[in-house]
């Protein structure tokens, strides 16, 4: 387990442009008042406000991250926004393969892998997302749903230094129903057996986020979990005082 947790806050489509600066503002001061941090904090807010959330953030810990970007740098794709357009507005970070536009926006495995290659390439680090629905798990599929995410997800550019997978459960996903502590654990081993075989750069460096109705009273027994290295936050994240406090259980 790596010491230092990566807390990621997905805003997904919340928030207008004063109520995003308020609440980057009180995370970064929070942040900054936060002794010995044993997180990185990242947020990443809808495309409109990253400009203004990484403006608040100056001289922040705190970075800042897309929530999808387009396999090509540029061109007339009327509507996408590159990888490199979001390096150059400062983010470090971008998620990719999220299950929301995997359902919605019909992406595939392969697009999620091109995705992350862009990323890569922008020099992001890609946040690469898998998990199973209700049906596959019931179904016994989940071990091996994700398995085959995880092979043609992750682009050959994957190292320890680019890439992050986070494990979301399609059905925790803002319904309040956390997966148990010993769901988690054995899908987490089940992933870093997969990313470590797969990508042979650091792939048991490379960390591995749990996403799925991650809250403050949850959080210290989720990110001491082995092999659980962060969490990826929705719902919670848009609170500033859920958020802070997810990320200070790291500690310990
Ligand atoms: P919730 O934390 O709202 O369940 O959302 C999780 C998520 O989808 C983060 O990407």
């Amino acid at each position: 387990m790596s010491a230092t947790k990566l807390i990621v806050g997905n805003w997904k489509m919340n928030g207008l442009l004063a109520d995003s600066k308020a609440r980057a503002q009180q995370l970064g001061s929070a942040v900054a008042a936060t002794k010995d941090a044993v997180f990185d904090m990242v947020l990443c807010p809808p495309a409109t406000m990253i400009g203004a959330v990484i403006d608040v953030l100056a001289g922040s810990s705190v970075q800042c991250g897309g929530q999808d970007c387009h396999t090509e740098p540029s061109g007339a794709y009327t509507g996408n926004i590159s990888a490199a357009m979001l390096k150059d507005m400062g983010c470090t970070h971008v998620i990719v393969g999220h299950s929301e536009r995997r359902q919605y926006h019909a992406e595939t495995n392969s697009l999620i892998a091109a995705k992350a290659a862009a990323a890569h390439a922008a020099g992001l680090v890609a946040i690469i997302c898998v998990g199973e629905t209700d049906a596959e798990r019931t179904a016994g599929q989940a071990d091996s749903v994700v398995a085959a995410q995880l092979a043609e997800s992750i682009p050959l550019s994957a190292t320890s230094e680019n890439t992050a997978v986070a494990y979301e459960p399609v059905w925790a996903i803002g319904t309040g129903k956390t997966a148990s502590a010993d769901d988690i654990r054995q899908m987490h081993a089940h992933i870093r057996a997969k990313v470590s075989e797969k990508v042979t750069s650091g792939g048991a460096q490379i960390k591995l986020l749990y996403g799925g109705s991650v809250k403050a009273a949850n959080a210290a027994e989720i990110l001491h979990i082995a092999h659980v290295d962060g969490v990826l936050v929705g719902g919670a994240s848009l609170a500033a005082d859920d958020f802070i406090a997810i990320a200070k259980a790291s500690a310990g």
